[in-house]
């Protein structure tokens, strides 16, 4: 087994037209880890994926894959990897056997080969009594699961899975991520975009991205741990107002509401946030104030802007990729030539 990165990629951008889908991209995901994208509609993640696997060729940039050099050597990488689309991309006629039979078929495996992995694919993914069924009529969970069954019949040491569980319920989802932990136990890589918080929290390491732009990077718990803001708690009357007379202020980068709950985020300038609040004319009418542990949501809202409704100043002290060191939260310094809203 090597430890040289599964990916690695330098300067990677796609343009289209004059938009710049994916802007200066660099990736080093670890063997046999599982790596999230994180990030809103349209930031980049299928674009990237797809010039990942040698779909889709970049405006710039260089991608080493498995050892591979792409586009060059993408016809090599097609056999050890495998990729679950966005969309549902099985034979709606066809059924969860033939499927099966269909993608073993396209690897080139032996009858007898591919009879006995189908099988235990069926086994591992609790298909088995839906073998005859076809795949149209499946629901959200069982769709997935027959997808990872195909995107992995040929036991390749690399997943590149898009959205894999956007129609899938909490438990189903639950359930999917233990198949790929146990898949990460067999020696594979996934690398796996997501725009849900907690699919992204599973993840050993993941990116948040925005308009094409890596913001940050690291582990939940680094970034959690670098965010560059205090997170509050506070609880009172007229939340609505109380909300839109915080967000106001340039000290504040964002509140939302959470039932009776108003949760602030407070830039990291601020030493003592919650005297600090409580100073505050806007703060009296609020019956408790608390400083709370940082979400994922709250890294993603800090470092991306979104659901602000404001632009994010840089910020002084915000952690880059040389303060924060190689094994910490590397913060991409905000307000380089970014265009946000
Ligand atoms: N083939 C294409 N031609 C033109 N523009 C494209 C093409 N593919 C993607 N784009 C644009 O590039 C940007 C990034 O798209 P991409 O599909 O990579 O986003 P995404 O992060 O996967 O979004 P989603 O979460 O909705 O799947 C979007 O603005 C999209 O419109
Ligand atoms: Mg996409």
């Amino acid at each position: 087994m090597t430890d040289a990165p599964a990916i690695l990629a330098r300067g990677l951008s796609r343009r289209f037209g004059d938009q710049l889908a994916v802007d200066g991209l660099d990736l080093e995901i670890a063997p046999r880890s599982i790596y999230g994208f994180l990030g809103p509609n349209g930031c980049g993640k299928t674009t990237t994926v797809r010039m990942l696997i040698g779909l889709l060729t970049p405006s710039a940039g260089e991608i080493t894959v498995l050892g591979h050099r792409l586009p060059a050597e993408a016809e090599q990488l097609k056999r050890r990897i495998g990729y679950m689309t966005q969309k549902f991309s099985l034979y709606e006629d066809l059924t969860v056997l033939e499927n099966l039979r269909f993608v073993a078929s396209v690897y080139g495996l032996p009858p007898r080969e591919a009879r006995a992995r189908i099988a235990e694919l069926l086994d591992i993914y609790a298909l088995e009594r839906l073998g005859p069924q076809r795949a149209g009529s499946m629901s959200g969970g069982q769709r997935q699961r027959l997808s990872l069954a195909a995107a992995t019949l040929h036991r390749p040491p690399l997943l590149f899975l898009d959205e894999p569980t956007s129609a899938v319920d909490p438990e189903n989802r639950r359930d999917f991520w233990e198949h790929l932990f146990d898949l990460i136990d067999t020696g594979a890589t996934i690398l796996v975009s997501t725009h849900y918080m907690d699919e992204a929290e599973r993840c050993h390491r993941l990116a948040i991205l925005e308009a094409g732009h890596k913001r940050a990077e690291g582990s939940p718990a680094e970034l959690m741990a670098a965010m560059g803001a205090h997170v509050l708690e506070v609880e009172g009357p007229n939340l609505r107002r109380v909300k839109s007379t915080l967000t106001a202020l340039p000290e504040v980068l964002s509140a939302a509401q959470l039932g009776s709950r108003l949760r602030v985020l407070v830039r990291e300038r601020i030493d003592q946030p919650v005297t600090w609040l409580r100073a505050l004319p806007q703060a009296r009418v609020l019956t408790e104030i608390a400083q709370v542990r940082p979400s994922l949501e709250d890294v993603f809202v800090t470092c991306t802007g979104q659901q602000t409704g404001q632009p994010t100043e840089p910020e002084a002290g915000h952690p880059t990729e040389h303060e924060a060191g190689p094994d910490s939260a590397t913060v991409s310094e905000p307000g380089r030539g970014d265009t946000r809203p």
